[in-house]
């Protein structure tokens, strides 16, 4: 039941209805490598800042931002603050609206509340929160929602990867230490969301991004969940704001109901929620303190009356079918509206065949939705995808490529394409990185349509459904 109510939350409340009042779907883009930057997108920019380039093996050279922050201490934090004024950008925002984009997913690494990084063996560069709120504040005013995804958790989720920050095969995120690194830095995040004016695009914050795929190496990742959800639904009702479905109740005292700050340290000793959670919101005071001092925001954190009139916020997780091996399932633990993210890329193998029949079949014939709804992960929604390919593409083969993955994302909540933009230089061969990566040059070269709902041929689809005879996937 409680994923009815989230599906309803999502398509009356969140979601703006258009075209002939039908409940439109997200139609989104990442604002990937700008707060977490992934060299592979811009290569000849991180070779100018002074990284290095290492293929594959991520490990053996400057490739991550932590790298980064290790070999330039002095410099790394205006290096990055050049990226992020440059790399997303107002332009951005109003070419994204123009082109009917009402969603973005913003990856962003723990770093970003910087009271949370151990300076003692962790490095990465500083500032980019105000960076953060800039860009939000220009999606807000063009009426384009946002997740906060964590998808730099500390200690790293999963091996050897740049958008984990530290390419490392060390993983330490299952661990007590980082999951609670992660809870204060959710409840810094919730807190923001409902007060800093500039959050309020932000419609929902995803846990993790990508944990790994085998469950028995994620420990104790379903406590995680419970908890994710408790900080969030304990900072809401710390502010009054009505959590559907929720049985929680909370009565702050008054005494401190103009100190938001004081109203989160008393919501702490609330014994309904357990001990994990409520050092987390403890320990997400002092921090938001120094952030309100830091950004203007005091008044609003210490002394005003607290709005009671805002949303409660989407918990956001990958799907429970991202894992195998006995996963805990998310909507086990939903209070409140909830919502789900799989993501799909053919071009690294394993979905389908290496060629564009069996890639068409597959995507036709797409039944995560399905899987992911029969127990209780629904609404879904593509959080990452694109049209790279494990071969040569032709144009002709690319028209059909996105309208099929956009006709199948759409059966559930709707796609968020990885990425807005790529660079393109002669170390991306021109635009053919960008071709199959770039939203934007996606749309120029019109393999994307300027109206995000449509298809070149709605029909695409036609040939490759129920047929068993000759397909070579499955
Ligand atoms: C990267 O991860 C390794 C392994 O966990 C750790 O020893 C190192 O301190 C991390 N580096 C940074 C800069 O966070
Ligand atoms: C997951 O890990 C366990 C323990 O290492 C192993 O037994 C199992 O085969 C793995 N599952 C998959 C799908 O690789
Ligand atoms: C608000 O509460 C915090 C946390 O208890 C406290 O440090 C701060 O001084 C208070 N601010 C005001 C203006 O009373
Ligand atoms: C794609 O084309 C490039 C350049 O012509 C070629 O080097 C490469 O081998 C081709 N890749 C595949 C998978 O055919
Ligand atoms: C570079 O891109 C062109 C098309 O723009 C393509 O024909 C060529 O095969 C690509 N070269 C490589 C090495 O990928
Ligand atoms: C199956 O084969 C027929 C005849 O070769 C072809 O027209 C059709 O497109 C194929 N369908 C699929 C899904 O490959
Ligand atoms: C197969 O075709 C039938 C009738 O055209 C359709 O109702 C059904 O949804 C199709 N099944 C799949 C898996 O495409
Ligand atoms: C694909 O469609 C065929 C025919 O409708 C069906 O038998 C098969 O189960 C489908 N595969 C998936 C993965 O849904």
């Amino acid at each position: 039941m409680r994923h009815i109510l989230a599906g309803l939350v999502l398509s009356s409340a969140l979601v703006a209805r258009a075209w002939d009042g039908q409940p439109t779907h997200i139609y989104g883009v990442n604002l990937g490598s700008w707060l977490v930057l992934e060299p592979w997108m811009l290569p000849q920019e991180w070779l100018d800042m002074g990284g290095q380039s290492c293929a594959d093996d991520c490990w053996t050279c400057i490739a991550t931002e932590s790298s980064f922050a290790q070999a330039y201490p002095d410099t790394v934090d205006t290096t990055f603050a050049q990226h992020w004024d440059t790399w997303f950008t107002q332009d951005n925002v109003n070419t994204l609206k123009a082109a009917g984009i009402n969603t973005v997913r913003v990856p962003l690494g723990y770093w970003i509340v910087e009271a949370l990084v151990d300076r003692s063996h962790e490095s990465y560069p500083r500032g980019g929160l105000k960076y953060l709120r800039r860009g939000l504040g220009w999606l807000k005013d063009a009426g384009i929602q946002a997740i906060l995804d964590h998808h730099a958790l500390p200690g790293v989720q999963t091996p050897a990867q740049m958008f984990t920050g530290n390419c490392t095969s060390d993983v330490q995120f299952y661990t007590p230490y980082n999951y609670h690194r992660a809870l204060v830095w959710t409840t810094v995040m919730t807190a923001l969301s409902h007060l800093d004016p500039d959050f309020g695009s932000v419609f929902a914050i995803e846990a993790v991004n990508e944990p790994m795929m085998n469950a028995t190496q994620t420990p104790h990742y379903g406590a995680f969940q419970r908890n994710f959800v408790q900080v969030i639904r304990a900072v809401e009702l710390t502010l009054g704001i009505y959590v559907p479905s929720s049985s929680l109740s909370l009565s702050v005292p008054l005494s401190v109901s103009n100190n938001f700050t004081a109203a989160l340290s008393a919501t702490s000793s609330a014994t309904i929620f357990p001990v994990e959670v409520r050092t987390a919101l403890v320990e997400a005071v002092p921090i938001l303190l120094e952030i309100g001092v830091a950004s203007g925001l005091q008044t609003i954190f210490e002394a005003s009356p607290f709005k009671r009139s805002c949303t409660s916020l989407v918990a956001n997780f990958m799907d429970v079918n991202w894992q195998s091996d006995n996963p805990s399932n998310p909507a086990d633990v939903a209070i409140g509206s909830q919502a789900y993210d799989n993501h799909l890329y053919y071009s690294f193998g394993g979905v389908a065949a290496a060629d564009p029949t069996s890639y068409l079949i597959s995507i036709c014939n797409l039944s995560r939705i399905q899987a992911d709804a029969a127990v209780g992960d629904s609404p879904l929604w593509f959080g990452e995808w694109g049209l790279s390919t494990e071969f040569n593409a032709t144009d002709e083969f690319l028209y059909k490529w996105a309208d099929a993955q956009k006709l199948a994302y759409s059966k559930g909540a709707g796609w968020i394409y990885w990425n807005f933009k790529t660079e393109i230089s002669s170390l991306t061969n021109g635009s053919a990185l960008a071709r199959q990566w770039s939203y934007l040059e996606g749309l120029k070269l019109g393999f994307l349509t300027h109206d995000p709902a449509a298809l070149h041929d709605p029909n695409v689809c036609a040939p490759y459904m129920n047929s068993t005879a000759n397909s070579t996937s499955s």
